[in-house]
């Protein structure tokens, strides 16, 4: 077995800055909250592959204080920075910065981003503020790290457009890339926050996907059977859902019934106490006539 190189590990951003300036280009980031699972292994593969053969995959792992809400779960988000240096070692990173919040947040953050009509809504919605936090860390992170790439999970899809929308508009020059969201073999979309699942909440939580699946499937029948086929899966699944939504995936507008090509079925939902949130892709085809509505 080839040897297994462990990454640098900087806390302060003096570290970071010394360390990245060792680093040949492409630099590719990936940010991430620590916890990493299989999920973000194929994060830091796709990074790996964009950065060859010269360049660097670094890795972020912060919980940011700033995206969490009263009541949320910032004290038991699970930290396993061991465990994280481990996964990416045997993914290739060359270097993790792990800051503790004093680094991120010398002082009170006065000025944030503000993720615009399309950070309001679904997400948004729900957990006011979390997406102002979100853009605010990764548009700190791309100015410590300053990138060539970074790399983001479609899991989080409205996080990813939130993103390209801000590279897009603060003209930052950085390409974004995705990959498609893991999924255990039960379908579960993998995620951080799945340890809080007891086994009953578990199979509870497994109407997330199906409900999708469903939606998904019903695709030739139009929008509003798309949102009616996973409702079906939802209602009476004990889960406690907070929207299902058929979205433009740039906009985050809620699609028509007239709407032609690919849409996004978004849903949260809760488990017990745990939230999950997922989505999938859904092809509306070519357009309908709007005597169909
Ligand atoms: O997706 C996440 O893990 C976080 O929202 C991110 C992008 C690392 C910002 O804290």
């Amino acid at each position: 077995m080839p040897a297994v190189r462990a990454p640098d590990l900087a806390v302060s951003r003096a570290e970071f800055a010394a360390a990245r300036g060792t680093l040949s280009a492409p630099v590719v980031l990936v940010p991430t909250m620590g916890a990493l699972h299989s999920g973000h292994r194929t994060l830091l593969r796709r990074a790996r592959e964009l950065a060859q053969p010269a360049g660097a995959v670094v890795v972020s792992v912060f919980v940011n204080p700033l995206q969490f809400g009263p009541g949320e779960d910032l004290d038991r988000y699970p930290r396993t920075l061991d465990d994280d240096l481990a996964v990416c070692a045997g993914e290739g990173a060359r270097l993790v910065f792990a800051p503790p919040v004093s680094e991120m947040y010398p002082g009170e953050q006065l000025v944030t981003v503000d993720p615009g009509p399309a950070g309001r809504v679904l997400e948004g919605e729900f957990r006011p503020g979390f997406f102002g936090g979100v853009l605010t860390v990764v548009l700190k992170l791309f100015s410590l790290v300053r990138p060539d790439a970074a790399v983001f999970g479609e899991k989080d899809a409205q996080q990813l457009a939130l993103v390209r929308r801000m590279v897009t508009d603060f003209a930052l020059g950085i390409d974004i890339e995705s990959v498609p969201t893991a999924r255990d073999d039960d379908g579960l979309a993998i995620s951080s926050r799945n340890r809080y699942l007891s086994q009953a909440e578990r199979a509870v939580a497994l109407a997330v996907p199906r409900a999708l699946a469903a939606g998904r499937d019903a695709a030739g029948r139009g929008a509003a059977e798309v949102l009616a086929a996973g409702w079906r899966v939802l209602g009476g699944s004990g889960l406690r859902v907070d929207y299902l939504a058929l979205v433009d995936p740039a906009t985050y507008r809620p699609v028509r019934n007239n709407y032609s090509g690919r849409a996004l079925l978004a849903v949260a939902a809760r488990a017990g106490g745990t939230r999950l949130i997922d989505n999938v892709a859904v092809d509306l085809g070519t357009e309908r006539d709007a005597a169909d509505d």
